[in-house]
């Protein structure tokens, strides 16, 4: 577990562990497979990553959920992506696999994106909300469910916008490896049931036990809840 002051102190950590990461895979496999996070937790920790050390060639980027919403949308998790990271950055067009949520047929752009991600991912980075969800997996929905597909599309989230596509618990369990990143108050309630809390049923605490190598990196103030021997 890493706990640093704030987010922008987070953010440096985050982008080494990403280097490494991709160091690490690159050397293993020659390619190195990554699903972003969104929110506003991109905004802070993806500049540090564009100025990180990274094989950009042998990179693919994915993302763990998206808003049915055009790429350019200030909604799109693509768009923050872009502004903070690929804009900054020399990666090939090729290697950069926008989750299709906005498309006509979701059902069916989802199955197709789920033949580009080809294996498990290298690193997982994953935001998680105040309510426990993380990418469009939330508390009591039945996507959470899902045994076989890696990548859903759903039109009922209950944050807005209610379409959307996501990774599934399937693609988090097999993952080499989950950084939640998370930031905030508000969330260390749910910070403290998914670290601490073995019956817990929110989507986070389903990711720590799905058996993927999770590693935590928070903000003071969302580590807030733990109890001492928790950030030991
Ligand atoms: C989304 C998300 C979501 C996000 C968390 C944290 O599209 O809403 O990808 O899973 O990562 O809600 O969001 P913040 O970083 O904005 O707190």
């Amino acid at each position: 577990m890493i706990v640093r002051a704030d987010m922008a102190a987070l953010a440096d950590d985050v982008a080494r562990r990403f280097a490494g990461d991709a160091r690490a895979a690159i050397a293993a496999r020659a390619r190195f497979a990554v699903a972003l996070l969104g929110g506003s937790t991109a905004r802070a920790v993806l500049p540090r990553i564009a100025a990180a050390d990274v094989d950009w060639s042998r990179t693919q980027l994915f993302w763990i959920d998206e808003r049915a919403v055009a790429p350019d949308h200030a909604d799109s998790n693509y768009r923050v992506a872009r502004e903070a990271l690929i804009d900054r950055i020399a990666i090939p067009a090729a290697n950069v696999h926008r989750m299709p949520a906005d498309a006509a047929d979701p059902d069916a752009a989802a199955r197709e994106h789920e033949r580009a991600l080809a294996g498990p991912l290298d690193l997982v980075l994953l935001g998680m909300g105040p309510d426990g969800h993380v990418c469009s997996l939330f508390p009591g929905h039945p996507a959470l469910d899902e045994r076989a597909r890696r990548v859903i599309a759903i039109d009922d989230s209950p944050k807005p916008p209610p379409r959307r596509m996501t990774l599934t618990l399937v693609a988090l369990a097999e993952a080499r490896a989950i950084c939640f990143v998370v930031g905030g108050a508000d969330k260390a309630p749910a910070v403290k049931a998914a670290v601490c809390d073995a019956d817990s049923q929110l989507p986070a605490a389903r990711v720590v036990r799905s058996g993927a190598p999770v590693t935590w990196m928070l903000d003071r103030a969302a580590a807030g809840s733990l109890p001492e021997e928790a950030l030991r």
